[in-house]
């Protein structure tokens, strides 16, 4: 399968977010990823629904969105509503994770389920089969441009083989720290999914900077 890049809009210029937007839509990125935070899960609070609507509006491609929210379980259908694609919701904040899988693709999107550094990969192995994209945090959620956690390729090589002992199609994310020097050994490790932000808005030049990825994570 084809390796898909997601820029995180976290990274990008707010009072230029149009012009960002469409920078990704005629780059080589396949997702836009959407961090959306509440200052209760993680100690930071990032953007939420307007701003949502404005990138809805300009963007061309799917809009992966990634929830490090309490009880996510509140917002499906406001998210549904808003345009998501893909819906993630974090492992360690759900409770009832199955019924919350259940009731994202009941409302139309891709499931999506993200791991803190810390939590255990073979956790999923009763949900496996009902995520689409696993998104394996490669720092801890919270705020861009914080250094990879190199543990990382371990718990991808492990997510991999769970995912194939089980027969599913799940797909694996991995957001934090992505650039040109890792990614590459990311996917060789099986990731099929990279999230970048600052590496990608503070290069110089963003549209050249997400064709490196692509290339790098297809060569
Ligand atoms: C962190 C977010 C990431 C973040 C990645 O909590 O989930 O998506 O924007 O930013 P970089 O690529 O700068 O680590
Ligand atoms: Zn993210």
């Amino acid at each position: 399968m084809t390796k898909l890049i997601a820029p995180s809009i976290l990274a990008a210029d707010f009072g230029n977010l149009q012009r960002d937007i469409e920078m990704v839509n005629k780059s080589a990125a396949d997702w836009f990823h959407l961090d959306i935070m509440d200052g209760v899960f993680v100690p930071n609070i990032s953007y939420g629904m307007p701003v949502m609507e404005t990138i809805k509006k300009h963007a061309e491609k799917p809009l992966d969105v990634h929830l490090m929210i309490v009880q996510p379980e509140r917002y499906i259908d406001t998210f549904a509503d808003l345009g998501a694609d893909i819906l993630t919701v974090h492992y360690e904040a759900c409770t009832h994770l199955h019924r919350t899988l259940q009731a994202i693709k009941q409302a139309g999107m891709k499931t999506g389920v993200a791991l803190n550094p810390h939590t255990n990969v073979l956790l999923l192995e009763d949900v496996i089969k009902d995520i689409d994209v696993v998104l394996m945090m490669s720092v801890n959620p919270g705020f861009g441009g914080q250094k990879f956690i190199e543990n990382t390729y371990k718990k991808i090589i492990q997510l991999k083989e769970l995912i194939i002992d089980n027969e599913a199609t799940t797909k694996i994310e991995v957001d934090g720290g992505v650039n040109n020097k890792n990614i590459q050994k990311l996917a060789d490790a099986g990731a099929d999914i990279f999230v970048a932000g600052s590496h990608v808005f503070k290069s110089e030049n963003p549209l050249q900077t997400i064709e490196e990825l692509n290339e790098l994570a297809n060569s």
